[in-house]
């Protein structure tokens, strides 16, 4: 049976990750999965998590199955992070279940989709986060796209974006990100949000919103809303999110998938297909990320501690957009590259052609995603302005 099969080529991003590790160069720079870096080119674990879980260490008492939903209490501060005090919770029209991850959340998202309407069409931007459009067709969804960013001018084809849209069909999935766009950095605002919410209450689309990077943008408010305006608006929306970046637990898969009915009666039921679709994909979620976040969550001291890391992770990163910005300037290099500090979150297009990204990887081992995507917390003090002068030299 194997003998039928044909190798395929490494992920984009996960191949790239695992080249770099191979590269022996010492001034090799890592600009290309999305993980956050200090400026020692370390992913270092949170403090607020250490402590998280250690308390977890020293009260866990029981490793007994934990059942489809994951913790309740996770469930409930996740739920309470994106949405705020608004109202789909107190209409009890909101249901969260805990997921491996992000993508955990938005596979159980396309799955259940699929109950509700086998081959559903998706339409997802153009571009969007390279795992999208494979996660959603191995659902065995149809996935279609509209236009979003504008590569000749550095910014939002909205006009073509919404004339698309205004076209889908009510039973189509519209998927938007909710913040920190991946891989353009290139965000909607609240007027275009606005805009998108008429449109998908005039035309009654499902939303389906990714929030992957809630708190690198802007704080985790504002990042929120885009959601918390759409959850206002529509009967029915999906959201998907993930603790790997604002909480820094990459490894320990841990993100949600809630869904937003009409009423709470309709809302039982989806949740009930919910369940059993997660039974069928993974039985349960692990426990250990959901441990540390309700943690954090549970604690007005972590999450204090909480927001002032994330803080310096986002406030790092902008003043990384900065300085390549000001390094590349100081290098002579006459286009302008001032689009990179509008962007929001981890990533930014460079803008330059997949042969120049080759030989950036090629002669200076500087590894970002062919499409010429940056993952920004790659950037620091030590390695910009080797990264400047490549970059002028492949210009
Ligand atoms: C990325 O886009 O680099 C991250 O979301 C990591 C991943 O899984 O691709």
């Amino acid at each position: 049976m194997f003998g039928n099969l044909s190798a395929l080529p490494a992920d984009p991003i996960l191949g790239l990750l695992a080249k770099y590790r191979l590269d022996e160069n010492p001034n090799k720079i890592d600009l290309g999965v999305g993980v956050y870096k200090n400026e020692a080119g370390h992913t270092a674990i949170l403090d607020c998590v250490k402590t998280a879980e250690k308390f977890r260490f020293d009260n866990e008492d029981t490793k007994v199955y934990i059942g489809p939903t994951g913790s309740a209490l996770f469930n409930d501060k996740m739920t309470e992070l994106v949405f705020g005090e608004h109202r789909v919770i107190s209409e009890n029209r909101v249901r969260t279940v805990s997921t491996p991850g992000g993508t955990g959340a938005l596979r159980v998202a396309a799955e259940f989709i699929r109950s509700c309407k086998p081959g559903a069409t998706i339409w997802v931007s153009d571009p969007t986060w390279a795992n999208h459009t494979g996660l959603f067709q191995a659902s065995g969804l149809t996935v279609k796209t509209y236009p979003y960013y504008d590569f000749e001018n550095k910014n939002l084809k909205f006009a073509e974006m919404k004339a698309a849209i205004a076209n889908v069909a009510s039973d189509d999935v519209v998927l938007f990100h909710a913040c920190c766009h991946n891989p353009s950095g290139m965000d909607l605002n609240q007027q275009q949000w606005q805009e998108m919410v008429e449109l998908a209450k005039e035309k009654g689309f499902t939303p389906l919103i990714d929030m992957a990077y809630q708190g690198f943008g802007d704080g985790l408010n504002e990042d929120a809303y885009g959601v918390r305006l759409m959850a206002d608006s529509v009967d029915e929306m999906i959201l998907a999110s993930s603790c790997s970046k604002n909480f820094g637990l990459y490894r320990e898969r841990i993100g949600a998938c809630s869904i937003i009915g009409k009423d709470s009666t309709v809302t039982d039921i989806a949740n009930s297909v919910l369940l059993s679709v997660v039974r069928c994909i993974y039985s349960m979620p692990p426990a250990h990320g959901a441990a540390i976040v309700e943690t954090i969550l549970d604690s007005a001291e972590l999450t204090t501690q909480w927001h002032q890391e994330l803080a310096e992770m986002r406030n790092r990163i902008n003043g990384n957009r900065q300085l390549l910005v000001d390094k590349l300037s100081e290098q002579g290099v006459s286009r302008d590259f001032n689009f990179i500090t509008e962007q929001k979150g981890m990533f930014s297009f460079l803008g330059i052609t997949p042969e120049q990204v080759q030989l950036l990887q090629d002669e200076f081992s500087i590894y970002m995603v062919g499409s010429s995507r940056m993952s920004i917390a790659g950037i620091a003090n030590s390695n910009v302005d080797y990264l400047a002068k490549s970059i002028a030299k492949v210009l």
